[in-house]
């Protein structure tokens, strides 16, 4: 019912288009770096351009190996496949996105069983988790085989998952056997906005997702990044799901383009997002990167009224909307939504 907007095709041109980070468009730089990249097979592992992003992205997070996948979900389903055996479970908060909005995939592709807590608004409290894990061996026990973490946290409103309890999970997970993945999606805007190094974000989880098709604005792609060992039996994962590509490095090159020109301008992202946020009256400090919610309104009567005035927001819920600020999104943009949609509310 509520999930992430689908409201079909649409001409959306003109309007301030708030509903997510994903609606970028590629900038004419990235175009050109696109049509100029150097291809080859990436299945036969001869696109110079896609080992060249997979190298950058390893090294970048600290691992030793990466793997270009199309989308996110399969970063995140590949990635847990890789940690957990059919019959094992996958243990992540109520709202991440792995367990939320990818379809069931990890139950439905690969036999994993999941099992959730209720976080405080998706924030990691890893003593929370750490209580639910389910031991190996046992003859009754469903073995938690790995923790999903998200960060940024997405239904938690872009929050920036506190250090500290990243290194506490991680280091409890040692002893334990069990895996730690992050679903790095957003993993870009909170190094950007808390100054952690994206190799500590790394180092905390055995496998990681990350996105280039979100805030970095690259029209596809993300890196799933972990062990050499890992990352080839990954290869043959991607492979069985239809992953394999061929001539990708054009996709590669907008990836690449995006490490090397829109990272550090995501802080202009988070910037408008607490912009927005003052202007229509919500708690600055929610906002820790760039989703502004705005709860207790009835989320279809004002995305109705918004759009009406050339401005689109996201319905996360019945009584919830979402602003997501990006690239394609640029102050002047964010004064317009700030009228429109403090005055959409001001009416109700
Ligand atoms: C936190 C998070 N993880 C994973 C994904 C999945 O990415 P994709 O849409 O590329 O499959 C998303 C998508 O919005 C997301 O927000």
């Amino acid at each position: 019912m509520y999930g992430i907007d689908t409201d079909g095709p649409a001409d959306n041109s003109g309007a301030v288009d708030l509903r997510s980070d994903t609606l970028t468009r590629p900038t004419p730089a990235m175009r050109r770096a696109m049509a100029e990249a150097e291809v080859g097979d990436d299945v036969y592992r001869e696109d110079p351009t896609v080992t060249a992003l997979e190298e950058r992205v390893a090294e970048l997070f600290g691992h030793e190996a990466a793997l270009f996948v199309p989308s996110g979900t399969m970063g995140n389903q590949i990635g847990l496949r890789l940690v957990c055996e059919p019959g094992q479970e996958v243990l992540g908060d109520a709202d991440c996105h792995v367990l939320t909005y990818e379809m069931g995939a990890a139950a439905a592709l690969f036999g994993l069983s999941s099992r959730t807590v209720v976080s405080a608004g998706g924030r990691l409290s890893a003593d929370q988790l750490v209580e639910q894990v389910r031991p190996h061996g046992d003859w009754h026990l469903t073995a938690t085989a790995a923790i999903a973490v998200e960060n940024t946290h997405n239904r938690g409103g872009g929050l920036v998952q506190p250090l500290p309890e990243l290194q506490r999970l991680f280091d409890w997970s040692r002893g334990a056997g069990v895996a730690v993945h992050l679903d790095g999606a957003r993993v870009f805007n909170a190094h950007v906005a808390s100054g952690v190094p994206l190799s500590t974000y790394g180092r905390l989880a055995d496998t990681a997702s990350v996105c280039l098709s979100k805030g970095l604005g690259a029209p596809i792609g993300s890196v799933l990044v972990a062990s050499a060992e890992r990352i080839a039996a990954g290869r043959l994962w991607r492979k069985r799901l239809g992953g394999g590509m061929r001539q990708v490095g054009v996709l590669a090159a907008a990836g690449l383009h995006a490490l090397d020109h829109h990272v550090e301008r995501l802080a202009d992202d988070h910037e408008n997002a607490r912009l927005l946020a003052e202007r229509l009256g919500t708690d600055p400090a929610s906002v820790e990167t760039n989703m502004v919610v705005v709860d207790d309104v009835p989320a279809p009567a004002v995305a109705e009224a918004a759009k009406a005035q050339g401005v689109l927001v996201g319905q996360v819920g019945p009584r919830r909307i979402r602003m997501v600020t990006h690239l394609d999104v640029d102050r002047a943009g964010v004064e317009r939504a700030a009228d429109v949609v403090s005055k959409v509310l001001a009416d109700l």
